[in-house]
């Protein structure tokens, strides 16, 4: 491959880069490393062809590795277990891209998939991989408004749906959520391909196929060779306004950097159980419950269940045992969850977890306290590694398969090769070691980061790269330490985190206010123990408004469970007479945010009425914050 200019990429990271492109199968191998013709558009292995799907399942199949366990299917919430050879995915994925041709998917064709955690959910994103279609997974906690918005955003060909998924306390119906976003939708799909599961079996209407029926009647496709740069998938996450990004990645880019991640990050290899607990619609399930573990040989789980409740805070434990787990992966919010339940850790005792060799967090902040419990009750390193949709694999890592470094809680450690991490102020100076400011990434970013935003390349220049010239802007804000340790603090934008879930206070603005009684009203993402955050909403209802307080703030509550779905979690709100502003009209959500989190906060020298934060504070106070101690 062709070098490029060292100031562009170090000539180490470029001799990595091509190293690790040498690991993955190429129908026609890149001669070209970057394209780095139309910044920030950057293009990995340009040149080269290959193909997801192939790398994922048939390589392992071709090279012995048939029998190996590439799925192991775990639900405590239906009572079922399940191990699927590669050879037995390739056959199921090899079918389902039959049954996508049949359905007339073809190359670059969306395929919008809407399903619990099931092994069908990989297959169907296997399947479009395989032939050249590009998936969206809709996360199934997501409602009907949500689904709407993105079915008309990626105009999918075909939706591949399940007929429910199962929450510990009720089953969610997910095939009446899809009808009634395809009648929300203006784009409307041509066919719905629904996989009828027994607890609330499928009610196929003239547009749906059965997936049984129809996938047993379906040819075996092969593999489609592909530009490297040819779309694997869309993913949407939260962005700012309702509108939620697209963010695209690429098909070389994204083999090359999960593989590569797989032993130089979490330390696996080949044959070697590997578990995210996460779930297939955010990023984590796609790059390393389905695409990482699978480029590398790995046998990957799918648990449907959750650490808590099915049936305990041993969940975990039991799982990690019974298919000796390596490395187990999640969100600090289920850890924070076990400890809530199990504070000494007692259930892990009833377990053998020898297999373990260490546990990944990612998700959100992890506080140092979750990290440090952790870490004594596994007596393993506990390492918090910082990623966002948008990267698709760590910006920031302790890389076990390279060299430990010290562990240290609240950091994520250091920049993994590839992402040349820094910290600017509002003006894009750099700051000293150990000043707050923005995080940024200097272009270009490595591979198997986002290439674009689906139909919105303005809005992927506008949103990310035009703030600091050269450098891609994360969103985040932090430091970094005189040893290189990088902290993450805070958004620098009104994206909240609830429970590793990433939502938008703009959007659920959007929804609060399209109610008929809402004036005004404000959304803030304050602490909670257990989530990280919880948002709360403010409403300042129109004169004349002549129903209770209390009807509106239930059917405020309700709207948003309805239309954004209940992942956003908003159970707390209230109505207030106005708004905390500053004489400009801009809504004062920071000091609003540090009276419910009980933070000292200085009265705003621009605030228009000093009088209305006494009366927001008494509001906060009726709902119970700030809360007497956020310690678990
Ligand atoms: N389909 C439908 N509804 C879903 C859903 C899905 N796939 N996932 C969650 N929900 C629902 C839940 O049932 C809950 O509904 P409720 O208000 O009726 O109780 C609501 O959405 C909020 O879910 P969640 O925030 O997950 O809270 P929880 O109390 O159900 O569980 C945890 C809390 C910590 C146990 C859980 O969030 C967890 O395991 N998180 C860590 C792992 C993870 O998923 N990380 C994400 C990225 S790494
Ligand atoms: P998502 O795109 O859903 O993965 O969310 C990404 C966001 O979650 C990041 O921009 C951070 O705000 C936060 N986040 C993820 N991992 C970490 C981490 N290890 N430490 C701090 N914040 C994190």
């Amino acid at each position: 491959m062709q070098p490029l200019a060292s100031d562009l990429v170090p000539l180490s990271e470029q001799q990595m880069w091509r190293q690790a492109a040498a690991q993955i199968h190429w129908t026609r191998a890149p001669t070209q490393l970057l394209d780095s013709s139309n910044p920030p558009f950057y293009r990995w292995f340009a040149d080269g062809i290959t193909n997801a799907c192939y790398n994922a399942v048939d390589l392992h199949v071709e090279q012995g590795r048939g029998e190996q366990t590439a799925i192991i299917y775990d639900s405590p919430v239906t009572a079922t277990k399940q191990l699927i050879s590669y050879q037995q995915l390739l056959e199921q994925v090899s079918r389902f891209a039959g049954l996508l041709r049949q359905q007339g998917v073809e190359q670059g064709d969306r395929v919008l998939i809407y399903m619990p955690m099931i092994p069908e959910a990989a297959v169907a994103m296997l399947a479009c991989a395989r032939i050249g279609a590009i998936h969206s997974v809709v996360f199934g906690g997501f409602a009907s408004h949500e689904l709407a918005v993105r079915i008309d955003d990626a105009t999918p060909k075909v939706v591949v749906a399940a007929s429910c998924g199962i929450e510990p306390n009720r089953i969610v119906a997910y095939q009446p959520l899809l009808d009634q976003a395809i009648e929300l939708a203006e784009h409307q799909p041509s066919c719905c391909i629904v996989l009828s599961r027994p607890q609330h079996p499928a009610q196929l209407g003239p547009r749906d196929l059965d997936w049984q029926q129809a996938v047993a009647a379906a040819p075996l496709t092969d593999c489609l060779p592909l530009p490297a740069n040819h779309p694997l998938y869309i993913l949407y996450t939260s962005g700012t306004t309702g509108q939620p990004k697209g963010v695209v990645r690429d098909t070389a880019g994204s083999i090359v950097a999960l593989k590569w991640s797989m032993s130089n990050i979490y330390n696996v290899q080949p044959g070697d159980v590997y578990w995210a607990a996460s779930d297939v619609g955010w990023v984590v399930g796609h790059s390393y419950i389905v695409y990482g573990p699978m480029f590398n040989g790995n046998t990957t789980v799918i648990y449907e269940g959750k650490p808590v409740g099915t049936p305990d805070a041993g969940a975990f434990w039991r799982v990690i045992e019974e298919y000796q787990v390596k490395v187990l992966f999640t969100a600090p919010t289920a850890f924070r969850a076990i400890r809530k339940e199990d504070p000494q850790a007692e259930l892990m005792h009833h377990y053998d977890l020898s297999s373990l060799q260490a546990l990944f967090l990612a998700g959100e902040r992890c506080d140092p306290d979750t990290l440090n419990w952790a870490m004594a009750m596994l007596e393993r390193p506990v390492i918090d590694h910082w990623w966002q949709t948008e990267t698709g694999w760590s910006i920031c890592a302790n890389c076990l398969g390279r060299e430990q470094l010290p562990i240290v809680a609240g950091s994520p450690a250091r920049a993994v090769p590839g992402y040349n991490v820094q910290v600017v102020d509002d003006s894009g100076e750099p700051v000293s070691a150990g000043t707050i400011g923005a995080l940024v990434v200097k272009n270009p970013l490595p591979p198997g980061t986002f290439t674009t935003l689906w139909q919105a390349p303005e809005r992927y220049q506008s949103a990310y790269f035009d703030k600091f010239p050269g450098f891609y802007e994360t969103g985040d804000a932090g430091y970094i330490d005189a040893n290189g340790y990088v902290f993450v603090m805070a958004r620098t934008d009104d994206v909240i985190n609830v429970a590793g879930h990433r939502l938008s206070t703009g959007a659920i603005e959007e929804v609060l206010a399209g109610h008929p009684a809402v004036a005004e009203c404000a959304v803030i993402g304050i602490a909670c123990p257990m989530k990280g955050q919880l948002p709360m909403g403010l409403l300042v209802l129109n004169a004349g408004v002549t129903d209770s307080e209390q009807q509106v703030v239930s059917e405020a509550i309700a709207k948003v469970r309805n239309e954004i779905g209940p992942v956003a979690a908003f159970k707390l709100c209230a109505v207030v007479r106005r708004l905390p502003k500053t004489r400009s009209g801009k809504i004062l959500r920071a000091t609003m945010r540090s009276i419910a989190d009980g933070k000292a906060w200085k009265m705003p020298a621009t605030i228009d009425d000093p009088l209305i934060l006494d009366e927001i504070t008494q509001v906060l106070a009726t709902l119970g914050y700030p809360q007497p101690s956020t310690a678990v």
